[in-house]
């Protein structure tokens, strides 16, 4: 049985899922448009994925968000993919088609694309400094190469790392790879006219990187994919000596807005006051 019209309710599937923001935004979405439905937090366990996944297509939810530890296995598990899903191997959003098959999207490139659209505009001729090489640096390759980067540079704690990640990619995009450790920093820095941080350094618990930002020229953007804290240390000092910066949360609202097209059947849009929603309850956290 599939809910149709009213009533539409999908979820949101990680463990631990607790600090999720996803219940929120949709609430925030469903209430704005006046949609009856809901986006239901479900806290599983690895090896309860996929038996948690048929039962809630059998259950007539319109689909899933998928976060941490699930997005692998979510991808595994779906019948068909988009190309963004294909390449990461990873999905972060399940859709239950009325056909009974179930299809792995990935949002997570189409959100950093128009968050950095939002702020900057295209990227064309632009050289980008991508730091880490995890399932996060797989998404943003995609959507820093559809705004037209003419190169990327990844640097990695472990260099071996950004190398495959630069290997694997290259065919899929036009931007020219680039593979390095966190120690060419000092040489590439100057070319630079956007820096993403990509890792989880920098998320509260986590340390920040050490990273020497006189290198970068005064035109330089960072963007910063954590948005816990809202202000990482990176963003703060990047501010304090006058470079432009974007926070996690555009990234965030971003990539939300086609799943819950998906779910709800509806755009939403991404406004200021959903972002002001969204940082009095990081407020919170
Ligand atoms: P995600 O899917 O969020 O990208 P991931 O695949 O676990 O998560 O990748 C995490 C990324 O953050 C990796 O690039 C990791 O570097 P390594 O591949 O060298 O482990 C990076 N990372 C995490 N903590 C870090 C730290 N303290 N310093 C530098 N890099 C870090």
């Amino acid at each position: 049985m599939r809910l149709t019209g009213a009533g539409r309710i999908a979820g949101v599937i990680g463990w631990p899922i607790v600090h999720s923001l996803s219940p929120l935004l949709h609430g925030y979405w469903l209430d704005e448009l006046k949609l009856d439905g809901a986006l239901v937090p479900l806290a599983v366990r690895r090896e309860d994925f996929a038996q948690t996944i048929w039962g809630l297509q059998r259950a007539g939810f319109q689909g899933v968000n998928v976060t941490v530890p699930h997005k692998e296995a979510a991808f595994a598990l779906a019948h068909l993919s988009d190309a963004a899903a294909s390449a990461a191997g990873a999905a972060n959003l399940l859709i239950f088609r009325a056909d009974g098959k179930i299809e792995a999207c990935n949002t997570d490139a189409v959100g950093l694309r128009e968050s950095v659209r939002e702020a900057l505009g295209e990227l064309k001729g632009k050289t980008v400094l991508l730091l880490g090489a995890g399932g996060a640096a797989r998404g943003a390759v995609l959507g820093l190469a559809a705004l037209g980067a003419a190169r990327i540079d990844l640097l990695n704690r472990h260099a071996d790392k950004a190398a495959m990640l630069a290997r694997g990619m290259q065919p899929l995009v036009e931007s020219r790879l680039s593979a390095g450790g966190l120690e060419d920093w000092a040489k590439l820095a100057p070319t630079a006219a956007l820096v993403v941080n990509s890792t989880s350094a920098g998320m509260k618990g986590n340390p920040s990187l050490a990273l020497d930002l006189s290198l970068l020229p005064s035109s330089a953007v960072i963007l910063d994919i954590v948005y816990n804290p809202l202000e990482t240390e990176l963003l703060r000092d990047a501010r304090a000596r006058g470079h432009k910066v974007i926070d996690g949360l555009g990234m965030l609202m971003h990539q939300a807005a086609p799943s819950f097209e998906a779910f709800f059947g509806v755009r939403p849009n991404v406004t200021a006051g959903l972002r002001a929603r969204l940082v009095e309850a990081l407020s919170h956290a």
